[in-house]
């Protein structure tokens, strides 16, 4: 987690709550030598000239791809998340086909819920589906917070065979879900419009609801050290639903937790905060942490970035309806986009929120390949 320009300095003032057990100074290289990627992604996510705006897109491996549908037809969508070899294919494939700066695991945020003690399945058209969710305060003497990330060691294999078998130019993503986002799945047991049952819970039971954050988050860390330990150049945090917060709820009941949970990640890699309609949080958000903050499309680009100062990158806007065409369209957006980061070190474009599957393959290749030629220096 690198947040000041000079990597070391950053690694000497890391913050206070960062709590190492001694095995993890031990077994842990990178506790030492943290690990500084010099590739465009991991410059401009430090704010630093990369030559050109590195560009990877979320959602960037998916069901847009003619490709990825047919391994689908033969291959649940867990299946593919439980194999090593497969979500490695899927994850480089992407990025190689695409020309991306980075590539981001093939993985799910809700991964983590099974060890957790949640019972979770992808329904087909439906989405997630968890069938034993949180309802009352009870419910929480059965997730598990601890020793959760052992039971994930499948997602570190796919992160050292691609880690191995990816060009050395592009970086890879690892990721998780953010303790909100996680707990509102756990509550409501699946998707939702509002987050109504999530948001009641905490309100009927703010400790029991803080206590179900703690645990997401202790268990998040675990995890993402363990993709760390395994090579991971960057870390994103998805907190996609957070923006259904108030800016007063979001500062009591979620930032302690992310605040705590970027300060535990090892040094090295580079960190991104993202959620969507965050328009109101981002000073919050970036206060939690992260080198980078992920910006929806709904607000300006230079805006947002004038709000949060010098001291972070952004990532993103483009809707990701946009790439559904036309060409023209895409592109006069994505100039907009450009000339307002106006070649400031620390722009990393992406859309605001994941691929669209009913998106033309092209397009995004298109996209990805405009970004590169607009920008190099
Ligand atoms: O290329 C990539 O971006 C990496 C892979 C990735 C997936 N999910 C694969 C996936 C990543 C980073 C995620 C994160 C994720 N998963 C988030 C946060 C990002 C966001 O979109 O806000 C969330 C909220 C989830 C939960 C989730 N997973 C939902 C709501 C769904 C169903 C909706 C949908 O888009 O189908 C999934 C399934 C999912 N995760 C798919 C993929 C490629 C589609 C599954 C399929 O192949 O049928």
């Amino acid at each position: 987690m690198l947040s000041e320009q000079d990597p070391d300095e950053s690694f000497a003032s890391s913050g206070p709550l960062i709590t190492w057990t001694e095995t993890e100074r031990k077994t842990n290289p990178n506790v030492n030598t943290p690990k500084v990627g010099t590739n465009a992604f991991s410059l401009a996510c430090r704010r630093q000239p990369a030559g050109h705006t590195p560009v990877w897109l979320m959602r960037q491996a998916g069901r847009y791809q003619p490709e990825y549908r047919e391994l689908r037809s033969k291959v649940g969508f867990l299946e593919l998340c439980h194999s090593p070899e497969l979500a490695a294919q899927v994850t480089i494939d992407a990025a190689n086909w695409l020309d991306t700066d980075a590539a981001i695991l093939f993985a799910d945020i809700l991964l983590i819920l099974e060890p957790m003690g949640f019972d979770l399945a992808f329904v087909k058209g439906d989405g997630p589906a968890i069938y034993n969710p949180v309802r009352a305060a009870e419910d929480l003497d059965r997730v598990r917070g601890e020793g959760v990330a052992d039971a994930l060691s499948y997602v570190y294999e796919a992160v050292r065979l691609i880690r191995r078998d990816l060009p050395a130019h592009r970086d890879l993503i690892g990721f998780a879900g953010a303790p909100f986002t996680l707990a509102c799945y756990a509550i409501e047991g699946g998707g939702s419009r509002h987050y109504d049952k999530a948001k009641a819970f905490m309100y009927r039971n703010p400790e029991a609801f803080d206590a179900l954050m703690g645990k997401l988050t202790s268990a998040t860390v675990e995890y993402l050290n363990a993709q760390i330990r395994a090579g991971a150049d960057a870390i994103q945090l998805f907190d996609s639903w957070v923006g259904n917060l108030s800016l007063r709820d979001y500062r009591r009941f979620v930032q302690p937790h992310m605040k705590t949970l970027f300060e535990g990640l090892l040094p090295g890699p580079v960190t991104i905060h993202f959620g969507t309609d965050t328009g109101h949080l981002l000073e919050a958000q970036r206060d939690a942490g992260g080198d980078v903050i992920g910006l929806d499309w709904r607000a300006d680009l230079d805006q947002c970035w004038a709000r949060l100062g010098d001291s972070v990158a952004v990532q993103g806007n483009l809707d990701p309806v946009l790439l559904l065409g036309p060409w023209d369209e895409i592109e006069r957006q994505t100039r907009i986009i450009l000339d307002q980061a106006a070649g400031r070190p620390g722009h990393i474009f992406n859309l605001g929120h994941g691929i669209l599957p009913s998106t033309p393959p092209d397009n995004v290749r298109r996209l990805v390949d405009f970004v590169h030629e607009a920008t190099r220096s």
